[in-house]
């Protein structure tokens, strides 16, 4: 099953939000692989968001997600990625549809509450950034034969 790194950033974590959020994504289906609270250094931060190091949000991005402890997760699912990103809504509270996270708990055009990687590659990169290989753990859910119908070759 595909895997995705999920951080809920500094504002979650303060607000005390980070339980809810879990929450949803347990209630989706989603099996959680590791997770850690941590406090991201600015070097570490520099690499996650080297892929925006032009952009005039850059040092505010820095700022923020250093700012306080966040909470780190690599969450598996079929399509883990797409799934995710879409329950977490577009980028700024203001302007997530409601039913999102971003859309349900936040109004900021500045701190948006949780990260997802965006494509397989982030996420093999991202994952490997906050996790080594012996973290991540394979375990059997009981209820797994209720979340994903099991009749055919594939989990579907
Ligand atoms: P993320 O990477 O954190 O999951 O968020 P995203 O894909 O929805 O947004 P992305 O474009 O990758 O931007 C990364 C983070 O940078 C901050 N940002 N600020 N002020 C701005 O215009 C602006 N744009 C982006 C946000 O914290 C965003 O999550
Ligand atoms: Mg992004």
């Amino acid at each position: 099953m595909e895997k995705t790194l999920i951080i809920l950033k500094p504002d979650t974590v303060q607000r005390g939000m980070a339980g809810r959020i879990i929450t949803r994504f347990e209630e989706k289906g989603f099996q959680i692989a590791a997770m850690k609270l941590m406090k991201i250094d600015k070097g570490l931060a520099e690499k996650h968001y080297g892929v925006h190091k032009d952009k005039p949000f850059y040092p505010k991005l820095l700022e923020y997600i250093t700012s306080s402890p966040v909470v780190v997760m690599v969450l598996q699912a079929n399509n883990a990625i797409a799934v995710s990103r879409k329950m977490m809504g577009a980028t700024f509270g203001s302007n997530a549809e409601p039913g999102t996270i971003r859309g349900d708990f936040g109004l900021s055009n500045s701190f948006n509450l949780i990260h997802g990687s965006d494509s397989p590659e982030a996420a093999e990169f991202e994952i490997g950034l906050y996790f080594g290989a012996g973290d991540l753990i394979e375990y059997n859910k009981a209820i797994m034969p209720w979340i994903y119908d099991h009749s055919g070759s594939k989990p579907e």
